[in-house]
């Protein structure tokens, strides 16, 4: 075997080869695991098509095995899978129509390998390798994937139209190869996604999220997000975004493009983490300005209060990609509501009321918001940059100062509504609310020091207001 597997690989191997030679079947490792061992990338699961019967081929390599592992199988689709420790062997019959997982349309007309080949959705994606007797180990590769390989192409073994019509996901994964190995998009494939476009509307919501989620997990995601806006994929799965690009110009003055804005943020935080939510937040920092967007004469282009609407947006765009509607999307909102505070806190007096404000509001979110602000600065300027950068670290160091001092970022007043409901016999309410944002208030300006008696002073103060006084 030419490729560069592991010992255990080759031992699994082993095993399938021999359970196949006892039925008499042909099988081949193909697909993802083939195309990732050659670029040398990180494999986990292994595909094997066998010319004959799967699920029967899964079976008799399970009993190979002690202990026996379970065999998962499918038989409307064909497809068997068994897993061994952390590597998963998924089993399917060679067939002559589209290769498509668990379609609606389960019937499957068996073929032979060439066909199956065929039948796949890249030339690097059809490359298959004997577990034969007679040729165990060969490279089986009828339309020049390994070519395609070498030269970084995504390239369509049949017609395009015919491949993305089988299966119109393959046009987000073609993109998403493209993004994740920074391979091309062979022309006649290009021309055949960017006509087929309308077809994703029969795609699941999920199956289009988890690509452009592995799409924003690539390296430099712009690559994949600009294609599917060039494409025009991104008119209809994500409008919001869409919105962002162009610039307009009124009395000669314009603004700048807020997609490339957008997709350079991108880049920037891509760089800095890996992290899927943060690259999320990257992705909707600026999505309300569109919505915002005002030309104030003698001033210019504004975009007042578009990380509100932008904040507001985020469980909408998430419930509408089928996203997590929990902490995640939260996290997510919070920072696009945050993205601006680090920005102003350079261009006034640093003081140490609005630093701890911003400690407070971000919490354990404070690196995050700080490295998703630097990613914001995109200026072509090189001194603008360079200033912003070093008030960001100025902003930095006094962030550090404060919390050392104040502890702020997970605080909690010394005074809770309980306490305030006890001294004064109160029951839960208005009142109680007021007298503690009153108390958290005065300490994040530093009106008041932040302890326990000072605090109690404020609350008896604050209380004489609405004529209470303790109860004994
Ligand atoms: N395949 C296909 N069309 C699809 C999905 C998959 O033709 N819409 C074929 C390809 O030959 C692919 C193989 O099935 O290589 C396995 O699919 P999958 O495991 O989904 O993808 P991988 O190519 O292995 O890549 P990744 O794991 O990165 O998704």
């Amino acid at each position: 075997m030419d490729i560069n597997c592991t010992e255990k690989e080759l031992f699994v191997f082993n095993k399938i080869a021999h359970a196949a030679e006892e039925l008499n079947m042909p099988c081949y490792v193909i697909g993802g695991f083939v195309r990732d061992k050659i670029l040398q990338r990180e494999s986990k699961d292994a595909d094997i098509v066998c010319v004959g019967d799967g699920i029967e081929l899964a079976h008799r390599v399970a009993e190979r095995f002690q202990p026996k592992p379970q065999v998962a199988f499918y038989k409307n689709f064909g497809t068997a899978s068994i897993r061994l420790d952390d590597f998963e062997i998924e089993f399917v019959g060679a067939r002559k129509e589209s290769y498509r997982y668990h379609s609606r349309n389960p019937e499957v007309t068996p073929g032979n390998l060439e066909e199956d080949q065929l039948r796949r959705d890249f030339t690097i994606n059809a490359l298959a390798i004997s577990l034969n007797k007679s040729d165990y180990g060969r490279l089986v590769d009828p339309f020049n994937g390994i070519t395609d390989l070498e030269n970084k192409i995504i390239r369509t073994p049949l017609e395009p139209g015919k491949t993305f019509s089988d299966d119109p996901l393959r046009m987000m994964r073609g993109i998403r190869f493209s993004s994740q190995l920074g391979f091309h998009i062979e022309e006649k494939t290009w021309e055949g996604i960017c006509a087929h476009i309308d077809r994703i509307k029969i795609i699941s919501q999920e199956r289009i999220t988890e690509e452009f989620n592995k799409i924003l997990g690539s390296a430099k995601p712009s690559v994949g997000l600009d294609l599917l806006y060039r494409s025009g994929l991104l008119h209809i799965i994500f409008p919001q975004m869409v919105d962002l690009a162009g610039a307009e110009y009124i009395d000669g003055k314009g603004h700048k493009d807020n997609f490339y804005h957008t997709l350079q943020v991108v880049d920037n935080i891509s760089q800095h983490t890996n992290d899927l939510w943060l690259r999320w937040a990257a992705v909707l920092h600026d999505i309300g300005k569109p919505a915002t967007k005002k030309f104030e004469a003698g001033h210019g282009w504004t975009f007042h209060g578009h990380e509100v609407i932008g904040g507001r947006m985020v469980p909408k765009i998430f419930t509408r990609l089928k996203l997590p509607q929990n902490e995640k999307m939260r996290y997510v909102r919070k920072l696009v509501e945050l993205h601006l505070r680090p920005i102003s806190l350079t261009k006034e007096n640093i003081t140490d009321s609005a630093i701890r404000r911003l400690l407070f509001d971000a919490g354990d979110d404070i690196e995050d918001l700080m490295a998703l602000c630097s990613a914001d600065i995109t200026s072509k300027n090189k001194f603008k940059v360079k200033r912003y950068l070093g008030n960001f670290n100025l902003v930095r160091d006094r962030l550090r100062e404060v919390e050392e001092k104040d502890r702020i970022r997970n605080w909690q007043p010394p005074i809770t509504g309980e306490m305030i409901m006890e001294v004064f016999g109160l029951p839960p309410g208005r009142i109680v609310g007021e007298i503690k944002n009153a108390i958290r208030e005065a300490i994040l300006d530093g009106e008041i020091e932040n302890n326990y008696a000072a605090a109690y002073g404020l609350m008896v103060k604050k209380a004489l207001e609405y004529n209470l006084q303790p109860v004994q």
